[in-house]
Parts: structure tokens; C-alpha cells; sequence
């Protein structure tokens, strides 16, 4: 390990803090499966184009795959010296196979090289992501049906709003989910995209072929069976627009979930009391013995910042490089791992958390007339008979006033006393107030009637059956 690959035109050694300083080894190994496959790949097309003969081919193969091996049982020797998983590999290769070995770099860069082994990692990473995606959908809808008939009520302002099936909430959350899936497969496709042959930044004067490596790693179009190879060398070499894209939807997917946990903090406190979190998810308190505390959902909510900070830093990181690549860019991959690592762990955790919590029903059911939900759906009953909105608006204000003086629910209200704020009102108001009448009233499509929320409970069934075989691509 000690002649560096590019060793020719310098006189001396590289300093020892340098070395340290530039290594990328210690976080890029995470790559070295994806980089042994992209060198096969390489090799497999260089003997198709006659660079290599079959023999050498097939030497280079056997020694990269048991390199694979070493690395993979922990038995490959990594250290500084040798900068990056790239240089280890090939060096090692070398040390195997010697002038064979020597040969793999032909017609191509690290710079193609590290940004392929990207793009094959990020590929995988948004497969991962999405399967996990379709894990909490499925958790969410899975909910569905027992808890069909809870109504809940729902806030904004965090103020009580207007009343909900619960499975209402639940397709709230896998509809979130489904737009990251969205963003995923929309990413993927320009992460699906050969950067091999790049080279440096220039392209090669060797008569390789790209789509032919673009095949063998998978860089294919779904819908033509087209290998799908970077158009512009130049560009290729510093493109790092699928990173952004990746963690950006990493970001809105932890911006979700962070939205979730914050719920469900608030839902499983003693004030709200509608949930009960699986004890297994919880932990407990060093001196209150009484403490039952959301940790998991407080560090899914926590950990969001980190996969934000990831996403700036990548911004900031690309932000006025001059064109091809520039050794900063190997800056791009502590974050992206971060970034991954983390909402991969929320998710795991979320799924099963999800599944396993507990709706408390009578405390839902016994403190769901407070709060005059029904309000608007009084309000459009009028509008219904004829009253302006406006007129109706300010109509449903002066009763719930009346209520909150009485200490009553608008359904509590005699026909005298609604007669006395509307003459017009009649028994026909009484149809439409309480949480469980304001729910049935529901109709509009997207609504939370009973109607709607069925169909949209099968509607997501069937989509994750489908999704179960497909993908995001
Ligand atoms: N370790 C480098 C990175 O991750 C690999 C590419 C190095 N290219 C170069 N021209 N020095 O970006």
C-alpha cells in the first residue's frame, strides 16, 4: 500500500497528517460492495470491447469477489495510506494478480467510478426506504377496520375542530407517506443513471462501451429495457443532484414522522388520554417511579434535525463548486449515510409502534361532546335552508356562546333558546349536532363521512397489495 496510485510525478512521500487529513476509507468502505460490482461490471465490459482478454476478465472477477469475502468477514486490512475504498480494492487486487490487476482502471476515473458506487448505494437505499414506507402504510390501514367506528376529534391551531374517524387520521399519515414514496421513485430515476466512462471529466479515447456496463449494473429504463448512461462527461463528474434529491426526501419523509410523534406524545399524555403507547416503546424515569415516558417517539421527533442538517450540508457542500469534480465532494457521503441510517431506524421503530398502540375508547368517547365540534356542521345545515354563510357563521357563534355560559353542549340547547338567537330554526337542527351526527353528515369526497373513509380504507388496501409486488420505479 505504500506506492500511491498516482505516485509518478511526485518526488516524495505524502505527509503522514495528510494522509490522515484526506483519507476517505474510514467511511467510504460502507461502498465497497457497490464498488467491487462496479468494477466486474467495468472489467466485464472492457474484455467485451477487447481491452481485456477473457482470462483477464475472469481473473480480475475471481480476485475482486474474494476481496468481497475478506472485507466482507473482516479480515481486509484498511488503513489511511491507502485514502479511499477504491484505491484499497484495486491495490489489493494488484497485490493478487498483479499487471492483470493493473489494468482494471482503463478508461475510467475515480470520479466516474465514486459517483457510480453512489448511485448504486442510493438505489438501494431508496428501495430499502420504500419497502419500509409500505411497512407503515401497512400498519396505518391495518388499524382500519377495528378502529372504524372511534371517533376522534380533530384539531388545528390545536384547538378542537371538527369531529373524525379515527381510521380518518390513520390514511392522513399513509397519504404523507404515499407522496414520499412519489418522491422516492421520482428520484430514483435519475439516480438510475450509468456514470461509468465518464472518466476524469473528459470521456475516454478507448473504444469502451457504456451501455454494456449500464446493463450489467442495472442502469435500465423500466418501461424500454434501455440502458440509461449520463449524457455529458463533464457534468457527470461532479453531478451530485440525486444526493440532494435523496435526502431531501429523506428529510420531508423525517418531517412526517415528526409530525406523527408529536401526536402521539400529546395523545398518550394523561390530559389527552387517547392513546395507549406498547410499553416495549417506552421507558421509564430514573426518580419518578410513576413515569411512562415516549422516548421513541421524542427521539423520531429529535432525530429529524439531524437529517435537516444533512440536507444543509449538502447544499452548502455543492454550493459554488466550479464545474467536474473537486476533492470536496467526497464530503457528500457522511451526511447521506447519516441521513439514511437515521430515518431507516425511525421507520423500523415506527411500524410496530404504530401496530401495537391502544386506543383508550371510553376516555375518547367520554370527553368527545366537548369542545362544540359539531359547530360547522350546524352552520351548513342552515346554509342548506338558505341562510348566507356568513349569516349562518355568526348565527352558530352566538349559540355556542349560549352553550359555553350554560356549560352545555349545542345539542343541550332547547328549541327556545335556539329560537331565541333564529327564529327559523326548527327540530330538523337536532339531526346534525353531536360528534357522531357531524361525522355522518360528512359527504364531500376526501371527507371524513363514513361513506368516504370505507372507500378510501379499501381503495388503500388494494394499493398495498399492489405495492407489495412493484417498487418505486
Ligand atoms: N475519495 C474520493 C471521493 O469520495 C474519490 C474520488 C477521488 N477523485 C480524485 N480525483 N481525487 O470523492
Amino acid at each position: 500500500m505504500s506506492e500511491k496510485a498516482w505516485s509518478g510525478v511526485f518526488d516524495g512521500a505524502t505527509d503522514r497528517r495528510v494522509e490522515e487529513f484526506t483519507e476517505s476509507v474510514s467511511f467510504d468502505r460502507r461502498l465497497y460492495a457497490h464498488d467491487i460490482a462496479g468494477s466486474i461490471a467495468h472489467a466485464q465490459m472492457l474484455a467485451t470491447v477487447g481491452l481485456l482478454t477473457p482470462g483477464e476478465c475472469h481473473q480480475i472477477e475471481q480476485a475482486l469477489a474474494d476481496i468481497r469475502l475478506e472485507i466482507e468477514q473482516d479480515r481486509f486490512p484498511f488503513s489511511c495510506e491507502g485514502e479511499d475504498i477504491h484505491m484499497h480494492v484495486e491495490a489489493a487486487l494488484i497485490e493478487r494478480i498483479g499487471d492483470t490487476g493493473r489494468k482494471l482502471h482503463t478508461a475510467r476515473s475515480r470520479n466516474d467510478q465514486v459517483a457510480t458506487d453512489l448511485r448504486l448505494w442510493v438505489r438501494e437505499a431508496i428501495d430499502r426506504i420504500d419497502a419500509r414506507l409500505v411497512e407503515l402504510q401497512r400498519a396505518f390501514v391495518g388499524r382500519c377496520d377495528a378502529d372504524f367506528d372511534v371517533i376522534l376529534p380533530a384539531y388545528t391551531h390545536l384547538r378542537r375542530a371538527q369531529p373524525v374517524l379515527a381510521p380518518h387520521y390513520w390514511l392522513a399519515y399513509c397519504e404523507k407517506f404515499e407522496r414520499d414514496r412519489g418522491r422516492l421513485a421520482d428520484c430514483r430515476r435519475r439516480v438510475n443513471v450509468c456514470s461509468l466512462g465518464a472518466a476524469a471529466l473528459a470521456g475516454t479515447s478507448l473504444p469502451i462501451d457504456r451501455a454494456d456496463a449500464a446493463r450489467r449494473l442495472g442502469f435500465i429504463h423500466p418501461p424500454t429495457g434501455e440502458p440509461q448512461v449520463t449524457a455529458n462527461s463533464l457534468d457527470t463528474s461532479s453531478d451530485r443532484d440525486f444526493l440532494l434529491e435523496f435526502t431531501f426526501a429523506l428529510g420531508v419523509i423525517a418531517e412526517h414522522l415528526s409530525t406523527w410523534a408529536e401526536e402521539w406524545i400529546l395523545w398518550s399524555t394523561v390530559e389527552f388520554d387517547f392513546l395507549a403507547l406498547p410499553e416495549a416503546f417506552c421507558t421509564g424515569s430514573s426518580i419518578m417511579p410513576q413515569k411512562v415516558n415516549p422516548d421513541v417517539l421524542e427521539l423520531i421527533r429529535g432525530k429529524t434535525g439531524r437529517v435537516i442538517g444533512a440536507l444543509s450540508t449538502l447544499l452548502v457542500l455543492v454550493k459554488g463548486l466550479p464545474p467536474a469534480y473537486n476533492r470536496d465532494l467526497q464530503e457528500d457521503k457522511p451526511p447521506v449515510f447519516d441521513a439514511f441510517d437515521t430515518v431507516d431506524a425511525c421507520l423500523a421503530l415506527a411500524a410496530p409502534l404504530v401496530a401495537g398502540a391502544e386506543l383508550r375508547r371510553e376516555a375518547i368517547a367520554a370527553g368527545l361532546e366537548r369542545g362544540h365540534l359539531d359547530a360547522t356542521t350546524l352552520m351548513e345545515h342552515l346554509i342548506r335552508r338558505g341562510t348566507p354563510q356568513r349569516t349562518a357563521h355568526g348565527i352558530v357563534g352566538r349559540l355556542v356562546r349560549k352553550a359555553l355560559d350554560h356549560g352545555v353542549r349545542l345539542a343541550d340547547l332547547t328549541l327556545d333558546d335556539l329560537r331565541a338567537v333564529h327564529p327559523e330554526m326548527d327540530e330538523s337542527v337536532y339531526t346534525v349536532l353531536g360528534a357522531e351526527r357531524a361525522v355522518a353528515a360528512m359527504t364531500s369526497y376526501g371527507s371524513t363521512g363514513r361513506e368516504q373513509v370505507r372507500r378510501q380504507v379499501q381503495r388503500w388496501k388494494e394499493r398495498l397489495k399492489a405495492a407489495l409486488k412493484g417498487g418505486p420505479s
